[in-house]
Protein backbone atom coordinates (compact mmCIF):
# COMPACT_ATOMS: atom_id res chain seq x y z
CA UNK A 1 0.00 0.00 0.00
CA UNK A 2 1.57 3.37 -0.94
CA UNK A 3 1.85 5.96 2.29
CA UNK A 4 0.05 8.59 2.66
CA UNK A 5 2.00 11.54 1.42
CA UNK A 6 3.55 14.34 4.44
CA UNK A 7 1.15 17.28 4.51
CA UNK A 8 3.90 19.93 5.30
CA UNK A 9 6.27 17.97 2.29
CA UNK A 10 3.41 18.31 -0.16
CA UNK A 11 2.93 22.35 1.18
CA UNK A 12 6.03 22.86 0.65
CA UNK A 13 6.53 21.23 -3.15
CA UNK A 14 3.41 23.25 -3.69
CA UNK A 15 4.88 26.68 -2.71
CA UNK A 16 7.85 25.74 -4.45
CA UNK A 17 5.99 24.89 -7.83
CA UNK A 18 4.27 28.38 -7.46
CA UNK A 19 1.15 27.06 -6.12
CA UNK A 20 1.17 29.42 -2.77
CA UNK A 21 -2.71 30.61 -2.56
CA UNK A 22 -6.17 28.75 -1.86
CA UNK A 23 -8.35 29.90 -5.27
CA UNK A 24 -11.73 28.14 -4.47
CA UNK A 25 -13.28 26.75 -1.00
CA UNK A 26 -12.95 23.40 -2.78
CA UNK A 27 -10.36 22.03 -5.08
CA UNK A 28 -10.59 21.17 -8.46
CA UNK A 29 -8.83 18.07 -9.64
CA UNK A 30 -8.05 19.04 -13.32
CA UNK A 31 -7.10 15.35 -14.27
CA UNK A 32 -9.99 14.13 -14.18
CA UNK A 33 -11.83 13.59 -17.09
CA UNK A 34 -13.32 16.61 -18.40
CA UNK A 35 -17.04 15.46 -18.09
CA UNK A 36 -16.32 14.43 -14.50
CA UNK A 37 -15.16 17.40 -13.72
CA UNK A 38 -18.02 19.46 -15.43
CA UNK A 39 -20.36 17.35 -13.18
CA UNK A 40 -18.38 18.21 -9.90
CA UNK A 41 -18.63 21.79 -10.95
CA UNK A 42 -22.07 21.22 -11.28
CA UNK A 43 -21.61 22.93 -14.96
CA UNK A 44 -22.60 21.17 -18.50
CA UNK A 45 -19.69 18.77 -19.88
CA UNK A 46 -17.09 20.35 -22.14
CA UNK A 47 -17.42 19.89 -25.83
CA UNK A 48 -14.29 18.63 -27.87
CA UNK A 49 -12.90 21.22 -29.76
CA UNK A 50 -14.70 21.60 -33.03
CA UNK A 51 -17.36 19.39 -32.70
CA UNK A 52 -20.75 20.17 -31.28
CA UNK A 53 -21.59 17.96 -28.19
CA UNK A 54 -24.05 14.90 -29.66
CA UNK A 55 -26.76 15.33 -27.23
CA UNK A 56 -28.02 11.30 -28.09
CA UNK A 57 -24.77 9.93 -26.49
CA UNK A 58 -24.01 9.78 -22.58
CA UNK A 59 -21.15 11.59 -21.71
CA UNK A 60 -19.12 8.64 -20.63
CA UNK A 61 -19.30 7.55 -24.14
CA UNK A 62 -18.30 11.09 -26.14
CA UNK A 63 -15.72 9.74 -28.62
CA UNK A 64 -11.88 10.70 -27.45
CA UNK A 65 -11.70 13.49 -29.76
CA UNK A 66 -8.28 16.29 -29.75
CA UNK A 67 -7.80 18.65 -26.60
CA UNK A 68 -11.12 19.18 -24.71
CA UNK A 69 -11.51 22.91 -23.72
CA UNK A 70 -14.91 24.37 -21.98
CA UNK A 71 -17.32 24.73 -24.28
CA UNK A 72 -17.16 28.87 -25.13
CA UNK A 73 -20.83 30.58 -24.72
CA UNK A 74 -21.61 32.77 -27.94
CA UNK A 75 -19.78 35.33 -28.49
CA UNK A 76 -16.80 33.69 -27.06
CA UNK A 77 -13.36 32.73 -27.96
CA UNK A 78 -12.56 29.49 -26.61
CA UNK A 79 -8.94 29.06 -25.61
CA UNK A 80 -8.23 26.15 -28.53
CA UNK A 81 -6.28 27.79 -31.43
CA UNK A 82 -5.96 31.45 -30.47
CA UNK A 83 -3.97 33.19 -32.55
CA UNK A 84 -2.87 36.60 -32.34
CA UNK A 85 -4.72 37.61 -34.98
CA UNK A 86 -7.82 36.90 -33.27
CA UNK A 87 -7.06 38.97 -30.12
CA UNK A 88 -5.94 41.77 -32.60
CA UNK A 89 -9.55 41.72 -34.31
CA UNK A 90 -11.08 41.45 -30.97
CA UNK A 91 -9.25 44.07 -29.72
CA UNK A 92 -9.77 46.30 -32.73
CA UNK A 93 -13.32 46.35 -32.58
CA UNK A 94 -13.44 47.85 -29.16
CA UNK A 95 -14.85 51.27 -29.27
CA UNK A 96 -14.18 52.28 -25.69
CA UNK A 97 -13.13 51.86 -22.31
CA UNK A 98 -15.94 49.53 -20.95
CA UNK A 99 -16.10 47.74 -24.49
CA UNK A 100 -12.17 46.44 -24.27
CA UNK A 101 -12.94 45.45 -20.27
CA UNK A 102 -15.80 43.38 -21.69
CA UNK A 103 -13.86 41.70 -24.58
CA UNK A 104 -10.96 41.30 -22.12
CA UNK A 105 -13.25 39.60 -19.38
CA UNK A 106 -14.90 37.44 -21.56
CA UNK A 107 -11.66 36.14 -23.48
CA UNK A 108 -11.02 32.64 -23.20
CA UNK A 109 -7.88 32.57 -25.12
CA UNK A 110 -5.11 32.69 -22.30
CA UNK A 111 -4.61 30.19 -20.28
CA UNK A 112 -3.13 32.83 -17.30
CA UNK A 113 -7.05 33.26 -17.23
CA UNK A 114 -7.55 29.97 -15.54
CA UNK A 115 -5.33 29.91 -13.13
CA UNK A 116 -5.57 33.77 -11.81
CA UNK A 117 -8.75 34.90 -9.86
CA UNK A 118 -10.12 37.37 -11.66
CA UNK A 119 -9.11 40.22 -14.46
CA UNK A 120 -7.30 43.18 -13.37
CA UNK A 121 -8.33 45.53 -15.99
CA UNK A 122 -6.86 48.78 -15.38
CA UNK A 123 -7.06 51.29 -12.14
CA UNK A 124 -6.71 55.34 -11.92
CA UNK A 125 -8.27 58.00 -13.92
CA UNK A 126 -8.42 57.59 -18.12
CA UNK A 127 -8.99 61.02 -18.76
CA UNK A 128 -4.93 61.82 -16.75
CA UNK A 129 -2.02 62.64 -18.96
CA UNK A 130 0.47 59.91 -18.10
CA UNK A 131 -0.28 56.30 -18.51
CA UNK A 132 1.92 53.88 -16.91
CA UNK A 133 2.71 50.43 -17.95
CA UNK A 134 3.72 47.38 -15.37
CA UNK A 135 4.35 43.49 -15.74
CA UNK A 136 1.89 41.43 -14.43
CA UNK A 137 -0.57 41.67 -11.64
CA UNK A 138 0.63 39.71 -8.36
CA UNK A 139 -1.08 38.34 -5.70
CA UNK A 140 -2.16 41.20 -4.23
CA UNK A 141 -3.69 42.81 -7.20
CA UNK A 142 -5.56 39.57 -8.25
CA UNK A 143 -7.05 39.38 -5.21
CA UNK A 144 -8.43 43.17 -5.30
CA UNK A 145 -9.08 43.03 -9.48
CA UNK A 146 -6.63 46.27 -9.53
CA UNK A 147 -2.52 46.81 -10.59
CA UNK A 148 -0.11 47.68 -8.32
CA UNK A 149 -1.94 47.38 -4.65
CA UNK A 150 0.59 45.14 -3.23
CA UNK A 151 4.09 46.36 -1.83
CA UNK A 152 5.42 47.57 -5.19
CA UNK A 153 2.51 49.52 -5.55
CA UNK A 154 2.73 51.08 -2.26
CA UNK A 155 6.46 52.38 -3.07
CA UNK A 156 4.89 53.18 -6.57
CA UNK A 157 1.98 55.28 -5.11
CA UNK A 158 5.15 57.16 -2.75
CA UNK A 159 7.16 57.84 -5.67
CA UNK A 160 4.28 59.11 -7.85
CA UNK A 161 3.35 61.51 -4.69
CA UNK A 162 7.00 62.93 -4.46
CA UNK A 163 5.65 64.34 -7.98
CA UNK A 164 2.42 65.63 -6.65
CA UNK A 165 0.56 62.28 -8.20
CA UNK A 166 -1.86 60.33 -7.12
CA UNK A 167 -4.41 57.74 -8.60
CA UNK A 168 -6.65 60.78 -9.98
CA UNK A 169 -3.36 62.18 -11.78
CA UNK A 170 -2.49 58.48 -13.77
CA UNK A 171 -3.84 55.66 -15.26
CA UNK A 172 -2.46 52.57 -15.03
CA UNK A 173 -2.67 49.00 -16.54
CA UNK A 174 -0.18 45.76 -17.03
CA UNK A 175 1.03 44.09 -20.07
CA UNK A 176 -0.71 40.96 -18.60
CA UNK A 177 -4.09 41.72 -17.27
CA UNK A 178 -3.98 38.02 -15.49
CA UNK A 179 -1.78 37.21 -12.64
CA UNK A 180 0.98 34.38 -14.06
CA UNK A 181 0.95 31.72 -11.78
CA UNK A 182 3.29 31.79 -8.43
CA UNK A 183 4.26 35.63 -9.90
CA UNK A 184 6.39 34.16 -12.39
CA UNK A 185 6.97 36.36 -15.43
CA UNK A 186 4.78 36.03 -18.28
CA UNK A 187 6.27 34.10 -21.51
CA UNK A 188 7.00 35.78 -24.82
CA UNK A 189 3.93 33.85 -26.06
CA UNK A 190 1.16 34.88 -23.61
CA UNK A 191 2.77 38.29 -23.77
CA UNK A 192 2.42 38.81 -27.88
CA UNK A 193 -1.13 37.04 -27.33
CA UNK A 194 -2.44 39.48 -25.26
CA UNK A 195 -0.71 42.62 -26.29
CA UNK A 196 -3.11 43.70 -29.11
CA UNK A 197 -5.36 44.32 -25.76
CA UNK A 198 -2.84 46.80 -24.39
CA UNK A 199 -2.43 48.37 -27.50
CA UNK A 200 -5.98 49.28 -27.93
CA UNK A 201 -5.99 50.25 -24.00
CA UNK A 202 -3.15 52.90 -24.74
CA UNK A 203 -4.96 53.46 -28.12
CA UNK A 204 -8.16 54.64 -26.46
CA UNK A 205 -6.60 56.16 -23.25
CA UNK A 206 -4.43 58.36 -25.67
CA UNK A 207 -2.62 59.46 -22.73
CA UNK A 208 -0.03 62.22 -23.29
CA UNK A 209 3.01 60.67 -21.88
CA UNK A 210 3.94 56.67 -21.28
CA UNK A 211 6.09 55.65 -18.36
CA UNK A 212 7.20 51.45 -19.19
CA UNK A 213 7.94 50.58 -15.43
CA UNK A 214 10.34 47.87 -15.92
CA UNK A 215 12.12 45.55 -18.88
CA UNK A 216 8.24 43.29 -19.63
CA UNK A 217 6.92 46.42 -20.43
CA UNK A 218 9.29 48.25 -22.23
CA UNK A 219 10.34 45.07 -24.00
CA UNK A 220 6.80 44.78 -25.17
CA UNK A 221 6.06 47.81 -26.39
CA UNK A 222 9.17 48.50 -27.89
CA UNK A 223 9.67 45.11 -28.89
CA UNK A 224 13.30 45.77 -27.67
CA UNK A 225 15.10 42.69 -26.12
CA UNK A 226 17.73 45.48 -24.94
CA UNK A 227 18.14 45.45 -21.12
CA UNK A 228 16.38 47.56 -19.10
CA UNK A 229 19.36 48.77 -17.54
CA UNK A 230 20.20 50.11 -20.96
CA UNK A 231 17.31 51.75 -22.09
CA UNK A 232 16.05 53.50 -18.57
CA UNK A 233 15.67 57.21 -18.79
CA UNK A 234 15.64 57.26 -22.56
CA UNK A 235 12.62 58.07 -24.33
CA UNK A 236 10.93 56.08 -27.26
CA UNK A 237 8.19 56.93 -29.26
CA UNK A 238 5.26 54.78 -29.21
CA UNK A 239 2.99 55.45 -32.34
CA UNK A 240 3.05 59.26 -31.89
CA UNK A 241 3.23 58.90 -28.02
CA UNK A 242 6.19 59.67 -26.09
CA UNK A 243 7.34 56.70 -24.15
CA UNK A 244 10.13 56.78 -20.78
CA UNK A 245 11.27 53.45 -19.49
CA UNK A 246 12.03 53.22 -16.25
CA UNK A 247 12.85 50.53 -13.42
CA UNK A 248 10.12 48.60 -11.67
CA UNK A 249 9.31 49.28 -8.06
CA UNK A 250 9.68 45.54 -7.56
CA UNK A 251 13.60 46.00 -8.74
CA UNK A 252 13.55 49.15 -5.98
CA UNK A 253 12.54 47.15 -3.60
CA UNK A 254 15.71 44.69 -4.04
CA UNK A 255 18.33 47.17 -5.33
CA UNK A 256 16.72 50.78 -2.73
CA UNK A 257 20.48 52.12 -4.26
CA UNK A 258 18.39 52.37 -7.87
CA UNK A 259 16.09 54.60 -6.40
CA UNK A 260 18.02 57.63 -7.40
CA UNK A 261 18.01 56.61 -11.11
CA UNK A 262 14.17 56.51 -10.77
CA UNK A 263 13.44 59.67 -8.74
CA UNK A 264 15.70 61.73 -11.73
CA UNK A 265 13.34 59.84 -14.41
CA UNK A 266 10.33 61.03 -13.01
CA UNK A 267 11.84 64.70 -12.69
CA UNK A 268 12.43 64.58 -16.41
CA UNK A 269 8.70 62.89 -16.70
CA UNK A 270 7.24 65.88 -14.87
CA UNK A 271 9.04 68.10 -16.87
CA UNK A 272 8.19 66.69 -20.32
CA UNK A 273 4.37 66.47 -19.20
CA UNK A 274 4.45 70.36 -18.69
CA UNK A 275 5.92 70.73 -22.09
CA UNK A 276 3.45 68.56 -23.97
CA UNK A 277 0.10 70.62 -24.97
N1 LIG B 1 3.73 44.49 -10.61
C1 LIG B 1 3.24 44.86 -11.81
O1 LIG B 1 3.96 44.94 -12.77
N2 LIG B 1 1.96 45.13 -11.89
C2 LIG B 1 1.15 45.07 -10.88
O2 LIG B 1 -0.03 45.33 -11.04
C3 LIG B 1 1.68 44.70 -9.63
C4 LIG B 1 2.98 44.41 -9.52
Amino acid sequence: MREAPDPHALLKWYIEVGADEAMAEAPLDRFRAPVERAAALGGAAPTPVGRSPDRSLPPSSLPAGPRLVPAAPPGRIAPAAVAVEDTRALAAGCMDLAALRAAMESFEGSSLRETATRLVFADGNPAAPLMLIGEAPGADEDRQGKPFVGQSGQLLDRMLGAIGLDRTGVYIANVVPWRPPGNRKPTPAEISLLLPFLERHIELVAPRALLMVGAVAAGALLGTTEGITRIRGRWFDWRGIPALATYHPAYLLRQPAAKRDVWRDFLDLTKRLDSIP
